[in-house]
């Protein structure tokens, strides 16, 4: 059996897809704002990048140590939130899991990374300028 077999097995199509071929994966020059979160069962990490121009998200990118349903669900992340006023940013975990088809149960902890990193990002942003 080869590894991405077992993906298959657990994961949607998407979520493998999103695994093996994640988008917006790397850091950022410059972000208007930058969040991280962690899952505490595991330990396992997301670094959320934004950019912000006339009051839109029109980029955001991602780091992660995570498993393939946190990596998948900060690629979904990056791909959801771009687009939108950044007053209304927050991407909720409901809109990931479904973007996605599905997650096991097991692993909805996981996918709530990137949207807690996404938060933190908006919240940097906003600091940023009120500072
Ligand atoms: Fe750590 Fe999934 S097992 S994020």
């Amino acid at each position: 059996m080869t590894e991405s077999s077992n993906y298959t097995r657990l994961y949607t199509r998407t979520v493998v897809d999103h695994f093996w071929n994640p988008r917006n994966m790397g850091s950022m020059d410059e972000p208007s704002g930058v969040g991280r979160a962690i899952n505490r069962a595991c330990s396992d990490v997301v670094r959320l990048f934004i950019k912000v121009e006339d009051g839109v998200i029109t980029a955001s990118q991602f780091q992660a140590q995570g498993c393939v349903a946190c990596v998948a669900a900060a690629s979904m992340t990056t791909e959801l939130v771009v687009g939108r006023p950044v007053d209304e940013g927050e991407v909720q975990k409901s809109e990931v899991i479904e973007a996605l088809g599905g997650l096991p149960e097991k692993k909805v902890e996981c996918s709530l990374i990137a949207p807690n990193a996404l938060r933190e990002a908006l919240a940097d942003y906003t600091a940023r300028q009120e500072g």
